[in-house]
């Protein structure tokens, strides 16, 4: 497990005041790990998806904010308070879908919020110890997610997965793809397609990389062969991410998972979101509540080839995530177990 072992997606250097983050837009050409110093650098990077992946995207935040208050030059909690407020509005305005951003940024905010009255210098200490257990539970969780998820498998399985859902997306093993690295340890075999994932390639330039290092027989799909491939028989059930749950289960995740999970239901295939419960949101009702990102239209356009491929100033619909129905979800993953339908009842059981 290599590749898991040795990318580390998102981390603090405290002694340099930075974090640093391996530049997702690079890859699978480069392989380059950035120094960010200031909330704009940070905000940036999250906005650009050179750190991207809703677990990891809670974690640059909540290290980032943590920084914010080690340079603040407040010397008691009101004005610490202030300067941190600050900087975790700024930061949960870089993307809108993935709530880890933002449950991890109120995790940050209530450790500072305990810390009333103490001294600067503990309050700071405890944002520390805060932002490095959201990322240590992160890998907890994934690491638990794939073990829940690698007993509903079997050894010489075809899997489909959608987007990039694995250890770069997490602090380590990934959601979607945990299971498929705690198999190929166990020799289970897997054979993996690899959605592309239209408009970013994050399943071409990431999945399919991480995988490929890893040793997994991995194939390649353009995400319109999704049904060519179920057709054939050859996947014998979808493994997705997510960046949002709603109550009802209906799943935010990358833009073409809600395609694929509705044909997978044509074909009877299983159809599995792996989701922390940091990625649950109990406080959205269903799918309709979630706000889905749009992002520019030079991203469809433009943005992969050397000539434009469409018509200068066509316009483009550029929604960064859809919904996925909770009719054609066959199970939602948690790292504290495997939830069915009906899942009002199973995710409020859980998230208990
Ligand atoms: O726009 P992205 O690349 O951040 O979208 C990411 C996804 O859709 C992932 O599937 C999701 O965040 C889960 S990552 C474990």
């Amino acid at each position: 497990m290599s590749v898991v072992d040795d990318v580390v997606s998102v981390r603090l250097d405290d002694e340099k005041n930075a974090l640093i983050i391996l530049d997702q837009t690079l890859l699978p050409g480069e392989t380059k790990y950035l120094t960010l110093t200031t909330q704009q650098q940070i905000w940036d990077a999250i906005y650009r998806l050179q750190v991207r992946g809703a677990p990891a995207i809670g974690i640059a935040a909540a290290y980032g904010v943590y920084l914010a208050a080690k340079q603040s030059s407040a010397t008691e909690w009101a004005a610490l308070h202030a300067d941190f407020t600050e900087a975790r509005k700024f930061l949960a305005s870089a993307r809108p879908t993935a709530v880890n951003l933002f449950w991890a940024l109120d995790r940050m905010q209530r450790c500072l919020d305990a810390c009333e009255g103490q001294p600067v210098s503990r309050c700071k200490a405890a944002l520390l110890a805060e932002a490095h257990a959201i990322r240590e539970e992160d890998e907890q969780v994934c690491k638990a997610i794939g073990e829940n998820a690698l007993a509903l498998l079997r050894p010489g399985m075809g899997l489909l997965t959608h987007c990039n859902a694995g250890t770069i997306a997490t602090a380590k093993y990934g959601t979607a793809l945990a299971p498929i690295y705690l198999g190929q340890d166990r020799g289970y075999g897997f054979r993996v397609f690899a959605d592309e994932t239209r408009p970013l390639l994050q399943g071409a330039r990431l999945t399919a990389w991480e995988l490929q290092q890893a040793g997994v027989d991995v194939t390649l799909l353009c995400d319109d062969m999704c049904s060519i491939v179920m057709k054939n028989g050859w996947v014998d059930a979808c493994l997705v991410g997510c960046d949002r749950v709603a109550a009802n289960g209906d799943t935010a995740n990358k833009i073409g998972t809600s395609t694929l999970s509705i044909v997978a239901s044509r074909y009877g295939v299983p159809f599995y979101v792996c989701a922390p419960t940091s990625t649950i949101d109990m406080n959205c009702t269903s799918g309709k509540d979630i706000q889905i990102e749009l992002r520019q239209d030079s991203e469809i356009s433009t943005l992969w080839y050397k000539t434009p491929q469409a018509p200068a100033g066509i316009k483009a619909y550029n929604p960064a995530f859809d919904v996925t129905d909770n009719e054609f979800i066959t199970a939602i993953i948690t790292e504290k177990g495997v939830v069915y339908p009906p899942f009002e009842q199973g995710l409020a059981e859980i998230m208990k």
